[in-house]
């Protein structure tokens, strides 16, 4: 068939080098997009049929764009499993020359980023080992690396630092090879050269994943972390909206949008996490926010994105020009559809926060039945809060037998004043004190969400081995029944006297009126409480204990939060990667179009995430059993 040929023709001749991107391969085009703002300089490179028509054919046959013609396209089913390093089909050395070269230098072999660990790397070296062990839990530290990720967990633990030159270190379930793209054309090139070549492909911003998406064993990763543009469009217009907007690139992050909210005046729908792919992954999969009360969910400010999608082609994509991929894009989740290289996203006034943080806990004077009446007592304002607009991080942690503790992590009352906070807060703080449970609130008012944010929300811990978290997402009817509240409150207390941390959301995320509508979980629309828990193993633990452990969570601790809520879902960002029927958990009503929508635009089955839509049609064959992406890709 035609792709053998391709792969095993007579490539080994000597090649000459026609051009690369930073020459011939990339054309320079018309500055304005269909989006009606200005492309971004790295957007104005990009790949065409006359640039590679530059390269001769013995070349370019690597980097052809995708056809729709349905005679001639090889499907998923038709290529079987992906390749991997080794294989026959696995591009040659000098296959990856040529590549590198047509990137201009781009390519970077993945060395693990604890390899300085480990003798058997040439990298070993005890300081930078002590450094990266040192710096482990700091988010930062995977957002700056091409191929790694923060849950370490889901690329299968392959190597690992801190381990004083003992054990091993192997690329595990790291991409093979990661693109450090800058601009579109190089995007393009990766896409092409995976989708001819039977790669994986993974697409790798930060690395926040929590279901090992932006990871996988020998794939080819590209690499958006240095898309950094960023622009403030002051009166933007599209058929829905005219305002203030803001265009990213797809690597910025949280701290940088919110920066630029500052100096600008205006409020940005971004997560609370410092270091998270505002646009990408983030938005892609919904994205709650401090603003979420009051705006609704990131996905749902999105106006007009660029993408490259599986065929190579650069598009722009908005309500007008491509109204389903319009749709599926906002919420359907990442590394599904295409590769967004910008977005651009309606932005709001600049508004006041107050911001307050407290605690209480069990204690010689508060019984274990008293803090959970407090928490109970709490949980019944759940719909008054969200409703006044504001956002609640708050933990309830098992502390030892018979011991709790309710940390307020922040409230963040959105356009309230201390006094308006106050007013809102008095009920439940009155049960507290008829309770006998004294508190002392810490709360300030910023004149301005990034303040609030900035103080309320610390720099992400990540990287751990041996916790596993899960979700779901709580509607409104189980705090406003009460028989049904009753349950649900049952069910919580049973969760955290079984010894399991809760971490909650109180919030809610309309769609705002007027808003085009989009893929985002239908779940979250009526939801007052995204709820998340975890479990945890000794650092020693087998692979087949770990596993038990996590079938355990997932029937014995979760089975009863979905029993509370049938209907509804969890997160698919921030959700457990063995949930039941994913399709319906993270996706709803809406799996059906977006599974459709998968096979028009992705036919090759180029692009593939665990738990993303039509995931199921696939099989990752972890070398460890556990549900991670340390093995082969392979069509089921
Ligand atoms: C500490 C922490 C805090 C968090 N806080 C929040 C929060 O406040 N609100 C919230 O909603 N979520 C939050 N999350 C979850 C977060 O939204 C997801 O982890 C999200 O996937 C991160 O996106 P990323 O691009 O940064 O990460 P990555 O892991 O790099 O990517 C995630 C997924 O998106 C895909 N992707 C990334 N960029 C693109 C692109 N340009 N085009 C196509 N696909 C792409 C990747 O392939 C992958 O499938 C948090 C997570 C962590 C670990
Ligand atoms: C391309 O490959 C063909 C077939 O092997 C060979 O005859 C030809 O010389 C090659 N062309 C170039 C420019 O290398
Ligand atoms: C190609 O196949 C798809 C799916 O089977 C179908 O929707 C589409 O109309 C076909 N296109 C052409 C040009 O035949
Ligand atoms: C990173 O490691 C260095 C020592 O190698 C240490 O001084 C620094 O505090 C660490 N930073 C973080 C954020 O852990
Ligand atoms: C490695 O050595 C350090 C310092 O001696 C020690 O604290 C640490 O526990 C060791 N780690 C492992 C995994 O053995
Ligand atoms: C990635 O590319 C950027 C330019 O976009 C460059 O500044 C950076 O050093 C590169 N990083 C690596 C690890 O190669
Ligand atoms: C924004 O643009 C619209 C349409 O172009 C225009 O009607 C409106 O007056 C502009 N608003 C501001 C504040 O410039
Ligand atoms: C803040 O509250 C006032 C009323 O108190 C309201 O008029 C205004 O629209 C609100 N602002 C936001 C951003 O919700
Ligand atoms: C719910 O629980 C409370 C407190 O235990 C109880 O007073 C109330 O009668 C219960 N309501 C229903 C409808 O079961
Ligand atoms: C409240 O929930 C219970 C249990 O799910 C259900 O039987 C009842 O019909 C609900 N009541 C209302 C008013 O919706």
């Amino acid at each position: 068939m035609a792709l053998r040929n391709l792969l095993t023709g007579s490539l080994l001749g000597a090649f000459t080098l026609a051009g690369s991107v930073n020459g011939l391969l990339a054309d320079e085009v018309p500055t304005t997009s269909d989006a009606g703002v200005p492309y971004f300089p790295s957007e104005t490179l990009q790949l065409t049929d006359q640039a590679l028509a530059s390269l001769d054919k013995n070349q370019s046959k690597y980097f052809d764009f995708g056809t729709s013609d349905n005679s001639t396209l090889v499907t998923r089913s038709q290529l079987g499993c992906k390749s991997l390093p080794g294989d026959f089909f696995w591009p040659a050395e000098f296959v990856w020359s040529l590549f590198d070269f047509v990137l201009g230098g781009a390519l970077i072999k993945t060395v693990p980023l604890a390899a300085s660990c480990y003798p058997s790397w040439s990298e070993y070296d005890a300081n930078e080992c002590d450094f990266v062990t040192k710096n482990w839990t700091n988010s930062n530290l995977h957002a700056a690396d091409s191929a790694s990720v923060m849950w370490p967990l889901f690329e299968g633990r392959s190597c690992l630092p801190n381990v004083n030159g003992t054990g091993e270190c192997t690329l595990g379930g790291y991409s093979s090879y990661a693109v450090n793209v800058s601009n579109v054309a190089q995007i393009q090139l990766a896409v092409n050269f995976a989708r001819i070549s039977n790669l994986r492909l993974v697409v790798k911003n930060t690395g926040h994943d929590f279901n090992g998406k932006s990871t996988g064993a020998g794939a080819l990763g590209i690499w958006t972390h240095n898309m950094k543009e960023l622009d403030y469009i002051p009166n933007y217009s599209s058929s829905s909206y005219s305002g203030p907007a803001v265009k990213m690139g797809a690597g910025v992050q949280a701290s940088e949008i919110y920066a630029m909210a500052n100096k600008f005046g205006f409020t940005a729908v971004g997560g609370e996490g410092k270091t998270v792919g505002v646009a990408g992954g983030y938005f892609l999969g919904g994205g709650h926010s401090p603003m979420s009360s009051i705006y609704g969910l990131a996905a749902d400010q999105v106006l007009a994105m660029e993408v490259v999608l599986a065929n190579g082609r650069f598009v722009t994509v908005t309500e007008q020009s491509d109204p389903d991929l319009f749709w599926a894009l906002r919420g359907g989740g990442g590394g599904t559809f295409g590769i967004v290289t910008s977005v651009i996203s309606r932005v709001h006034p600049k508004v006041g926060v107050t911001l307050s943080k407290f605690s209480f806990a069990t204690g010689p004077t508060v019984s274990v039945d008293a803090f959970f009446e407090g928490v109970r007592s709490y949980m019944t304002r759940f719909p008054a809060h969200a409703d006044a607009g504001t956002y609640a991080y708050f933990w309830v942690l098992p502390t030892g037998a018979d011991k709790f503790t309710f940390l307020m992590n922040p409230f963040f009352a959105v356009n309230h004043t201390v006094d308006q906070f106050n007013a809102l807060v008095k009920p439940w703080f009155d049960d507290l004190k008829a309770l006998g449970i004294e508190i002392s609130a810490d709360s300030k008012y910023y004149d301005n969400f990034y303040g609030a944010w900035d103080a309320g929300f610390p720099l992400e811990v990540v990287g751990s081995t041996t916790l596993l978290t899960g979700s779901r997402l709580f509607p409104r009817a189980n705090f406003e029944n009460e028989t049904l509240f009753n349950t649900t409150f049952d069910t919580l207390r049973s969760t955290l006297t079984s010894g399991h941390a809760l971490l909650a959301f109180n919030m809610k995320a309309e769609l705002p009126a007027g808003y085009p509508s989009d893929a985002a979980n239908p779940a979250f629309r009526n939801a007052l409480m995204h709820a998340i828990t975890s479990t945890s193993w000794d650092a020693t633990a087998t692979d087949a204990e770990i596993l038990t452990k996590m079938e355990e969570f997932n029937n014995d601790v979760l089975g009863p939060w979905r029993k509370t809520c049938p209907e509804s879902g969890a997160y698919m960002s921030e959700a457990l990667i063995l949930e039941p029927n994913f399709q319906q958990a993270f996706y709803g009503s809406n799996y059906d179009r977006l599974y459709q929508l998968k096979q028009r635009y992705d036919p090759y089955g180029l692009f593939y995430a665990p738990t993303g839509v039509g995931s199921e049609n696939w099989q990752v064959k972890s070398v460890d059993g556990l549900p991670d992406q340390n093995g082969r890709l392979c069509p089921v």
